[in-house]
Parts: C-alpha cells; structure tokens; sequence
C-alpha cells in the first residue's frame, strides 16, 4: 500500500524542514540566490524520497502484522529501509511460529473430536442449559440417529434420555456441585434397556461451549446375564430338592409307621432308588454343561462321522422305543467326517432321539436321517445335516426360541414324568455351538417337531 500525498508531504516537511530552514537564513544573509535554489531543491527531493521510504517500510510491517493477527502466512519480502530488515525478520518469525502454533491447536482439536467419536460407549456432551452439542458414533448408534442429523444427534429418544427423572437430576446436580453424579436408569423404549450413567461437570468448559459430559454405558446385558445365573441357582436348587424331599420323606416314613411292612418297603424303595436315579442324571447333565462351557471357545479335537454315531445310538434307544411303541425310521448316507468330539456328538444324537421318543406320539414313527451337503442349501454352507423328526403334538411357536434354555419344559408337569429336567436341549445348544454348528428347530402343533443339527465340514 503507498502512502498518501498529504502524509507523505507531512513527513517530508519534517525531515526537510530544518535544512530547508537553513538554507533560507543563508539566502537572506546574503548567499547565492541560484545555490541555495538548487539546495533547497535537492532538500526538498531528499526529504521527499526518505518520508516515502520510511512511510512504504512502516506500510508494509504493519500489514504484515495484520496478517499475523489474521493467522495468514507472509511471503519473505526485502523492506526499503535495510535498517527495517531485522524487525521485519521478527515479525515474519512470529507470524510462522502463531500459524505452527494454530496448526497444532486444530489438530489436538481434531484428534480430541476423533478420540470422542471413536469411544465405545455412547457418549454426549451438553451446554450449560442441557442442549446437547455433540453425539459420539456409539452415541448416536445407540440412540438411533445417522450422523446427518447434526452434531446435536436430538431424537425422541435422545430427549427423552434426558428427561428421565434420575438423569435429568444427575445433570442438574453436577452443574449445581460441579462434581461428576451417576444415575441408574431402565429406558421403556423402543426396547427395555437397563443404562448405568456418569454425568462429568467441564470446568473450563469446551472450546464449543460444552459443559457436561454425560457417559452411558449399556448394562441389560450384563442385568440379563447375572439374572440367569440367579434363576440357574434357583432352577438347579429347586429340582434337586424335590426328590431330595421325596427321598427324605420316603425313608422316615419307612422307620417310622412302615417299619416291618415288607410290602410297603418293596414299593418305597424302588420310589427312592428311583428319585435318586433323577437326582444322579441332574447332576451329571449339570456337571456336563459345565465342562463343554468351558471347553466351548476350543474347537473341537477328534473327528467324527455322524451315520455312524447315529447308527450306534439308534440301536442302544431300543429298550425306550419298545416302551413307547414307537417306530425308528433311518436314512443315513455314508456321511463324510467331520471335526468333532465323538462323545459329544452321540450326546447330541441320544438327547435329540430321546425327545422324540418322549415328547412324541407314544406309537408314533420318529425319522433319523444324516446327509452330506456338498453344496450351499436352503441357507445352509456345505457341510452335514442330521435331521430328526417325529409326528407328535408338536411345540407352539412361542416356546420355540426358550427350548434351549436351561430348565425350560413347555408343560413341566408332563415333561417331569416323562423324566425329563429341561436341561436336553441347552447341553444340545452348546455342543452346537462348540462345533460352530447350527441347530434348528420347527415344529407345527398337532404335526410334530423336526430338529435339525448342521455341521460344518473341513
Ligand atoms: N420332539 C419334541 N416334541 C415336543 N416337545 C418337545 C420335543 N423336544 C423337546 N420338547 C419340549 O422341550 C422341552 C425341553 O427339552 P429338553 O430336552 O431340554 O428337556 P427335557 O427333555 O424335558 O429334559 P432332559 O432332556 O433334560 O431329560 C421339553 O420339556 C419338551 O416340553
Ligand atoms: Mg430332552
């Protein structure tokens, strides 16, 4: 920018002033008229191009600063004056070191946004007056909103997060004593889910106003886990005491008013060899779910074919088919082996034939098949199925998904005195799941059940 006449006269006045000053006592002390002409002259233009040199050098360092302030990068540039040079270095040194210095803080500011975007746990962070500013991606995951809603990630369900009577308290007690709260809170909606919150008072706040953070961690899973492991001990507790009961009631009675009747001790104690039976097979199918639990995560050592394995436990159900009058039919194609636990398999097969059999149609037909699938089919990679049907009166729909749970019957009373405690299908379900395998199950009422047991080949 080059400076204006009236300043650049101005600042020519007072360099040339005084020499011009000079010059004109000289003259009217009788000087040369002529020199003193040409030496006011060269004054004149002396003082001229100094004020210009001194206005442009003092022009340009001031926009250089200004493009300091404003964060921009000035290009190097030679000043008129050399004395200027060194200040000019300065001032070019401090805009470099104030652009590093921008450069560093965006991209702490960035890596600060990105660590909070990639947190696991859902995350919001709030103003002083609770609306919310930003929404991690587990944030806005978990509370249904795609990033192009905004930052603000305010759905239905974010505010009604926020209106819930104990989060809504814990936020106004971490602004009012600026220490961090928590608060427990089940959401009814869209799904029941049971939240453990931290709400942490910023003091400073954010550079974007932030006040709070509220973190959410997702606990209905772990609730859901530590209530099955109770109703397990429960489940497991009351089974074992009701033949206990039976066992103890059984024998006092027998030393007590049928001591000496041999007729009576006949019939009792085949009753308590018979609960005590039930209590061995509880606590070996307990002791059994227990060891493939931990053995689960391993895949399996062996291998197996499973016509054979079925094969051999069809023959040994023999003595519980005559009971039930029912009739075997088996289709059992030479089946290629499979990474397996033999043992584990037969399990499998004796619990899936023995449910036939029971739960059936007593004089009915149950079918037992095994096939190789060499190719992808009905949803299934290529591997073996084995496949057990029978024409009972089958399980309603609602039941289906519970069956693998431990102690589930759909009709307790009935499926006790076939026998039965419900543990089956779950030892069935983690076998299963130790193989990577699928089991599945469908059943029509009045028709009958179809379970079928896939397992991937090699
Ligand atoms: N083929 C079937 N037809 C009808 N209902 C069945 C059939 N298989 C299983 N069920 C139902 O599913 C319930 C759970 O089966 P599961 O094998 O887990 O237990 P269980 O047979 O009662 O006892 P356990 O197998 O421990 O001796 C059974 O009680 C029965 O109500
Ligand atoms: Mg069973």
């Amino acid at each position: 920018m080059s400076p204006t006449w009236p300043a650049l006269l101005r600042v020519a006045g007072l360099i040339g002033g005084v020499p011009a000053a000079a010059l004109l006592l000289l003259l009217a002390a009788g000087a040369d008229p002529a020199a003193v002409g040409v030496g006011l002259l060269a004054t004149a233009l002396a003082a001229l191009i100094l004020a210009r040199a001194w206005l442009g050098t003092l022009a340009g360092l001031e926009a250089d600063l200004r493009a300091a302030a404003e964060g921009r990068v000035v290009p190097p540039h030679e000043p008129l004056l050399p004395a200027a040079a060194r200040v000019a270095e300065s001032a070019a040194r401090l805009t470099r070191s104030l652009a590093a210095r921008e450069a560093e803080l965006s991209r702490l500011r960035r890596a600060d946004a990105a660590i909070v975007e990639a947190l696991p746990d859902p995350l919001l962070v709030l103003a002083e007056d609770g609306r919310v500013l930003r929404a991690n991606a587990a944030a806005r995951r978990f509370f249904g909103t795609s990033p192009g809603e905004g930052p603000e990630g305010r759905t239905a369900d974010t505010a009604a997060f926020l209106r819930h009577p104990r989060i809504a308290g814990a936020v106004d007690r971490a602004l009012a004593q600026g220490t961090p709260q928590s608060a427990e809170a089940v959401l009814p909606v869209p799904v029941a889910r049971d939240l453990s919150t931290q709400v942490i008072p910023l003091d400073p706040p954010l550079a974007d106003g932030g006040r709070l953070l509220v973190v959410l961690a997702d606990r209905t899973q772990a609730r859901a886990a530590e209530r099955m492991r109770a109703d397990f001990v429960a489940n497991a507790s009351h089974e074992l005491r009701t033949p206990l009961a039976s066992i103890i009631g059984f024998v006092e009675t027998l030393r007590g008013p049928a001591a000496g009747d041999v007729e009576a001790s006949t019939r009792f104690l085949a009753i308590i060899a018979d609960q005590a039976d039930r209590m061995r097979r509880l606590i070996e199918d307990l002791l059994g779910l227990s060891r493939i639990e931990m053995t689960e995560h391993q895949a399996p050592q062996g291998e197996a074919r499973l016509d054979a394995l079925a094969r051999d436990e069809a023959a040994a159900m023999a003595p519980i088919l005559a009971t039930r009058n029912v009739t075997l039919q088996m289709d059992l194609a030479p089946a290629t082996a499979v990474p397996a636990d033999p043992g584990q398999l037969a399990q499998v097969l004796r619990n899936l034939l023995e449910n036939a059999v029971r739960h059936g149609r007593e004089g009915g037909t149950v079918q037992l098949s095994v096939r190789t699938l060499a190719a992808p089919e009905g949803g299934l990679a290529p591997g073996v199925l084995l496949r057990v049907a029978d024409d009972g009166p089958g399980i309603a729909r609602e039941h289906i998904p519970r069956l693998t749970e431990r102690f589930y019957r759909v009709d307790a009373g009935r499926a006790r005195n076939a026998g039965g405690t419900g543990l089956g299908l779950a030892i069935v379900k983690h076998i299963v799941g130790h193989h990577r395998g699928q089991l599945l199950i469908d059943s029509t009422v009045g028709q009958g059940t179809v379970m079928r047991v896939w397992l991937p080949g090699r």
